[in-house]
């Protein structure tokens, strides 16, 4: 089950890299959870950097042995913890909480959670993950030039987490157990959840500046999107981002 083995670190410099350090040296077994209280290089998507407040936020990763996930089906990966966190954060208390494509997750228009999943691919499947959940708990969330938020400042009040992290690993086991057996219930949970649905965005498409409607995520992972020029398309990140708000 996921969470429990745990590895619990004072301080280090990546969970994902330790995961995957971990996974080069020894078997890890499935569900295992490496948290550290501080991170000294927390990555982000797209080789930025992931910045929490050390003994404040939740920055820990999963490693995961999915059987027999066929390389081109991984965005399931994306859905389960995006909805995992989205989960505990609306068992919290929390609401509004959404989920902006592929996995930040947002209260409002603010990023309160982000996600970093790492796959080693092998013959066409996925041979393990490790998903990288940073939440800002008691933080302010603040990042430079960044619109966030924590569960803190959404509450009112200092959270739980310890408390809070054990809710979020029961939800990742249930959505996990979803995502094995029943996944058109996950894909409509990551619809319903899709932060912007329907309504008309200023998107970058290949460089350039577009109004655009996002509707659903197709099973690669690609968001299709309506275009304000005409006709609807399903993109992939490297052509696809949200503009500036
Ligand atoms: C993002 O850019 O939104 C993804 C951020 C992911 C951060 C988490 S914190 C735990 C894990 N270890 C890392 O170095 N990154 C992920």
């Amino acid at each position: 089950m996921i969470g429990s083995v745990r590895i619990e670190l004072a301080t280090v410099d990546s969970t994902n890299k330790h995961a995957a350090d971990l996974l080069r040296l020894t078997e890890v077994q499935h569900g295992t959870v490496i948290l550290a209280h501080e991170q000294t290089q927390g990555r982000g998507q797209r080789d930025r950097s992931w910045h929490s407040e050390p003994g404040l936020d939740l920055t820990f990763s999963v490693v995961l042995r999915p059987a027999g996930l066929a390389a081109g089906h991984q965005f399931v990966l994306a859905q389960f913890a995006a909805l995992a966190v989205r989960d505990a954060l609306l068992r919290s208390g929390l609401q509004d909480v959404q989920v902006k494509w592929p996995n930040d997750v947002l209260v409002g228009p603010r990023k309160v959670a982000g996600i970093l999943i790492q796959n080693e691919l092998q013959g066409g499947l996925v041979r393990h993950a490790v998903v990288g959940i940073g939440l800002n708990v008691n933080s302010s969330g603040a990042v430079e030039g960044a619109l966030a938020t924590s569960v803190r400042l959404e509450l009112g009040r200092p959270a739980d987490r310890e408390a809070l992290l054990c809710l979020l690993l029961d939800r990742l086991e249930l959505r996990w157990r979803q995502a094995q057996g029943h996944r058109p219930g996950l894909e409509a949970d990551y619809r319903e959840a899709l932060w912007g649905r329907g309504r008309w965005l200023t998107m970058e498409l290949d460089g350039a500046l577009v109004e655009a409607r996002p509707l659903e995520v197709d099973g690669d992972g690609r968001l299709l999107v309506e275009l304000a020029g005409g006709g609807v398309a399903p993109f992939g990140l490297d052509r696809l981002r949200f503009g500036p708000r």
